[in-house]
């Protein structure tokens, strides 16, 4: 029996689920513990999970109601978990005074913070209420829709936009299990039920769910928390522990938790102490320092001073501050000045004036016109190379830093309210003085911490795509070099205090997590952000990328309190006992389990070894004291990494270790981000390699645009790829392969039309698309072997670069059949006797009058209808705004001949067409040559100029009409009928959303359509 998911899967709804899940940014599960790249959206893992264990039945709308009424996700789960909102006013009454002066006004928040700063100060003020006050605030929830029938109405993305996320409520309500269990046969009250009735009804026990990529731990974490049993692994140990807290501390129960805060908060406590007594954050007015921003400086060859680099001298827009630079008599080092000035003066600022790093040149802030480039700079054998015991430039080197503002904070009484006052100064001599005393502690404490592994001393790797520019831009070859005085010192501090205060491995675990972000959020890569609402250091890994700047941010212990406590709050779930997790490469893995999930490292997107080296120099010999199991070592060798020969060697080592360690009657989910044919070719073989065959493939939307992950043509979603083992050793022969191919492609494209039919549409064109490449993996990888050629010959076949292989050949003739399939509505009649050019321009249209504006799907089409060249059919062909031009863009464009002069209708004659669909490059009568378009000549060509000339002669459809008539001569009326099918096809295309650009050109194809159904010889 199929399981649900090799049947369907409700992609619309889960892809909004997921970007739902993925836009929550800090308040997503997983995110607090610490950064990792490509984390899995929770709730695509719990459909995937809950798919596989699912049979399917022989009623496929009833199994989809049910599948969506276990994941919370039918209309009565939408309601049931749209609590509604608390009101900005409930808020304000609930925020405490500093907070409510700073971002509310008399009604609401103030005017101009965007979602996100609203949802940080929802956090803080809820963060700050006891359990009492929590209650009161949340019992004024008010649903936005409060009528049910209305709230049925919304489109699913705009309903759950009022909703809790499917994890953050208790599951299905009683009167959806009575229905649950009638469909499935179970007697379940809880997912964690369900689960274990389900996996004991395939498996003859609890499932048992494995993840050797684990990264982040979604998969793993997720796994047990609906209830199965967990494995997960990792060869990289950063991902080893972000995988182990999720499960061990967010999974670990009320206890555990409440154990943790109260071990990190003490560390907090008593390294506040500690720096308060060294007095390096407070100054003589009482004011403790909540920023610290300093900047690269260079005195380039012929100048005189040293010139302060930023690409901008702002500071704060909201609090219009600004840096300037004075000279002073004597001094090669020029003097700040910080100021505050008026919006005209803030928004010269804004424009960069005073910038002295402009497209990699260093600019003399006091003559724009002298100018050096910054590599030249660097000098012909590059920058000097810090030594280990360098924790600031030397002098002569090119680069020195220094401090230039200081962001000061003080608690007032106003209005006998508390108030935090907040003002930007340079650095006095006191400053200064501070800074040595910095810098002295550091140096009394840095080789004791670190031979004891407080502080990092791992050289970083050479010769990485990441790292290099660290030694190249900073002459860095140690990590604790991207790393401050200041910085260290109070990491460093923090570690030691974690170190001692605590032996319980979940605790230190909590603590090096808490280390991990400060690096995330505290290093010389933390650039100064001076955006309204933004006035703070920025991340580390913001993007995938260690990004040198030249002025950055350092954060004081207050500013780090909440990046090193790891938990929010304390949660009674506890599921980590239902998981284990190790250290391994994928390939030495020995765990048997029923179903694999997994997400590989694919094409190079991120280099998990080098940057989790940044995290990993910090947890170092503490994480050996905590785990001392694992190898503290991300083994960059053994990294699967990469799409060429050693990739593929590798992935097929690994999934058939899987396949190995899996029942006969086991599945797996490979999920990856491509879209092109040829990588899923190259994955279909990989896997058909290693022993699997192909039993579905979905694809959810699961990137933001903000996630970081390649953005663009190609990635834009998820493609989940279902697989089972492959027992037995059938032979398959090409010739009788296509038929099957062309039979399962119609049947796919065909049940999932079935399932769309009158409700909100499921599946869009690329996911029909994507459900032909998985048709004909289906049948491809049935086969042990291929016209006598086993598989893993194929995978490794040496190949020109344009050579296909027969399998490739195979993935892309399904598309044209899921091409060849797909009509759109109201052509069927006319469709056969078209070509494919013609094809591939309505088709263009019919995905562009339902919304696709992504380039990528047009030039996906045109693989399927075998169109070489789409550029002058497009209008736009921007990577996220592409359209199909209208008949009068179309006008004569591209279609000339050389001279630019045209047959009367503006087109080039018949006997220019290229058969073979494709774009050709021939000659005419004169003497330049000249590019032709197939579609030039075609009917439909004639027939949008017709429409063209309708619109031209203000709806009159007479010269259309002729034009036709003279074009086709008799021809025209054994044409006709097919004619006005297609002008009435384009009379309504200005009637769907967003189509404004045709109406003027329908209305002429509605007026045109009845000219020639009254036409008469
Ligand atoms: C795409 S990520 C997985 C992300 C994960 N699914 C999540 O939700 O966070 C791929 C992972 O594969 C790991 N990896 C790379 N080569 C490996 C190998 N040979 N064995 C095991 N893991 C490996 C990387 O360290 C990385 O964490």
């Amino acid at each position: 029996m199929p399981a649900f998911i090799e049947t369907q899967f409700p992609i619309a709804r889960l892809s909004a689920e997921a970007y739902k899940e993925r836009k929550a940014n800090n308040s997503q599960t997983l995110t607090r513990l610490g950064k990792w790249w490509g984390r899995k959206p929770l709730i695509l893992v719990r459909a995937s999970i809950l798919g596989m264990l699912m049979p399917a039945s022989d009623n496929p709308k009833k199994d989809r109601e049910i599948f969506l009424k276990i994941l919370t996700m039918d209309d009565d789960g939408t309601w049931q978990r749209c609590k509604g909102e608390i009101p900005a006013a409930a808020w304000r009454e609930a925020a405490p005074p500093e907070i409510r002066d700073e971002y509310f006004g008399a009604r609401g928040f103030k005017q101009g913070m965007t979602d996100e700063e609203k949802e940080e100060v929802c956090t803080q003020i809820w963060e700050s209420l006891d359990d009492a006050d929590r209650k009161d605030l949340d019992d004024q929830r008010r649903r936005p829709i409060p009528n049910r029938a209305d709230f049925d109405e919304l489109h699913y993305a705009e309903r759950i936009k009022h909703c809790d996320r499917p994890e953050n409520v208790s599951g299905p309500c009683e009167a959806a299990w009575v229905e649950i269990n009638a469909h499935l046969a179970a007697t379940a009250s809880s997912l964690t039920e369900l689960v274990e009735q389900l996996g004991k009804r395939t498996f003859g026990h609890t499932p048992r769910v494995g993840d050797c990529f684990c990264g982040g731990g979604s998969i793993p974490f997720e796994a047990a928390r609906i209830g199965c049993q967990a494995f997960g692994s990792d060869l990289n140990p950063v991902a080893g522990l972000l995988t182990w807290a999720s499960l061990n501390l967010l999974g670990g129960g009320k206890e555990v938790q409440e154990e943790v805060m109260r071990v990190q908060a003490k560390v907090l406590e008593v390294a506040d102490r500690q720096v308060t007594e060294w007095g390096i954050e407070h100054n003589e007015q009482g004011e403790r320092a909540d920023a610290f921003l300093y900047c690269v400086e260079v005195k380039p060859e012929g100048c005189d001073y040293y010139i302060p680099l930023a690409p901008s001298w702002l500071i704060g827009e909201k609090s219009k501050v600004v840096a300037r630079w004075h000279r002073i008599a004597g001094s090669d080092r020029l003097q700040p000045e910080i100021v505050t000035v008026d919006d005209a003066e803030l928004k010269l600022y804004k424009d960069k004036k005073g910038a002295t790093v402009i497209d990699s040149r260093v600019v003399d802030p006091f003559d724009p016109n002298r100018s050096w480039s910054i590599e030249a700079l660097r000098g012909p054998e590059g920058l000097r190379r810090w030594t280990n015991e360098d924790v600031v430039p030397r002098p002569g080197d090119v680069f020195q830093e220094r401090l230039y503002c200081i962001r000061w904070v003080k608690m007032v009484m106003r209005n006998s309210k508390q108030k935090e006052v907040r003002r930007y100064s340079a650095p006095n001599t006191l400053d200064l003085t501070r800074e040595a005393k910095v810098l002295q502690l550091l140096r009394e404490r840095f080789s004791e911490w670190q031979r004891e592994g407080y502080i990092p001393s791992k050289a970083i790797p050479e010769h990485g795509a990441e790292t290099d520019r660290l030694f190249r831009e900073r002459g860095w070859p140690f990590w604790h070099h991207l790393f401050t005085p200041r910085q260290l010192l109070t990491h460093g501090l923090l570690a030691e205090i974690s170190a001692n205060i605590t032996s319980q491995k979940e605790s230190k675990a909590a603590c090096l997590l808490g280390l991990g972000r400060m690096a995330d959020w505290n290093a010389r890569l933390s650039a100064w952000m001076f955006h309204k609402g933004n006035e703070k250091g920025n991340q580390v890994f913001y993007n995938q990328a260690l990004n040198c700047h030249f002025n950055y941010s350092v954060r004081p212990l207050p500013k780090l309190e909440d990046t090193f406590s790891i938990l929010g709050e304390a949660s009674p779930e506890s599921f980590g006992q239902r998981a284990k997790i190790i250290i391994s490469d994928a390939r030495d893995l020995h765990d048997t389990c029923d179903l694999w999930v997994t997400d590989p490292p694919y094409a190079d997107a991120v280099n998990y070894h080098e940057l989790g080296d940044f995290f990993l120099a910090w947890y170092d010999k503490q994480l050996a004291k905590a785990f001392p199991e694992w190898t503290p070592d991300a083994r960059a060798e053994l990294a699967v990494r990469g799409n060429g020969e050693d990739f593929r060697r590798s992935m097929v080592e690994i999934y058939r270790n899987l396949a190995r360690n899996m029942p006969d009657n086991g599945l797996q989910m490979v999920m990856f981000t491509h879209q092109n044919p040829s990588v899923w070719a190259d994955l279909g073989m990989i896997l058909w390699a290693a022993g699997l065959k192909a039993t579905a493939a979905w694809t959810i939307s699961t990137e933001t645009e903000a996630a970081g992950i390649k953005k663009g043509n190609y990635v834009q979603g998820t493609v989940c790829l279902v697989l089972r083992k492959r027992i037995g050793n059938e032979p398959g022969f090409l010739d009788e392969v296509y038929p099957l191919v062309e039979d399962e492609v119609k049947r796919q494209i065909a049940s999932m039309q079935a399932l769309d039919e009158g409700g909100e549409p499921n599946f869009n064109d690329a996911d029909y698309q994507l459900a032909a490449y998985a048709a004909a993996l289906k049948v491809l990888t049935h086969y042990a072997t291929l016209d006598g050629r086993d598989v893993e010959h194929e995978v490794f076949a040496v190949r020109d670069r344009n050579q296909k292989s027969d399998f490739q050949i195979v993935i892309e003739r399904a598309l044209g059949i899921a091409c060849d399939t797909l009509i759109p509505k109201g052509l069927d009649n006319s469709w056969r006797d078209l070509s494919l050019v013609e094809h591939y321009y309505l088709r263009a249209l019919d995905i562009e009058s339902r919304g696709e504006r992504r380039k990528g799907m047009y030039e996906e089409l045109a693989r399927g209808f075998g169109v070489t060249n789409i550029t002058p059919l497009l209008k736009s062909d921007k990577a996220n705004g592409a359209r199909m031009h209208t008949p009068s863009g179309l006008g004569t464009a591209s279609m000339k001949d050389e001279g630019g002069r045209m047959n009367k209708a503006g087109m080039n004659k018949a006997s220019m067409k290229d058969e073979g669909g494709s774009m050709k490059k021939g000659r005419n009568t004169h003497t330049s040559s000249f590019i032709i378009h197939p579609f030039a000549s075609s009917p439909l060509r004639h027939l949008l100029f017709a429409v063209r000339e309708t619109c031209a002669a203000d709806n009159s459809p007479e010269p259309g009409r002729q034009y036709l008539r003279d074009t086709f001569g008799q021809g025209y009326w054994g044409q006709r009928e097919r004619f006005i099918a297609l002008l009435e096809w384009v009379a309504a295309l200005s009637n769907a959303v967003g189509m404004n650009e045709w109406v003027d050109d329908s209305e002429a194809a509605r007026i045109l359509a009845g000219r020639l159904r009254n036409d008469h010889a």
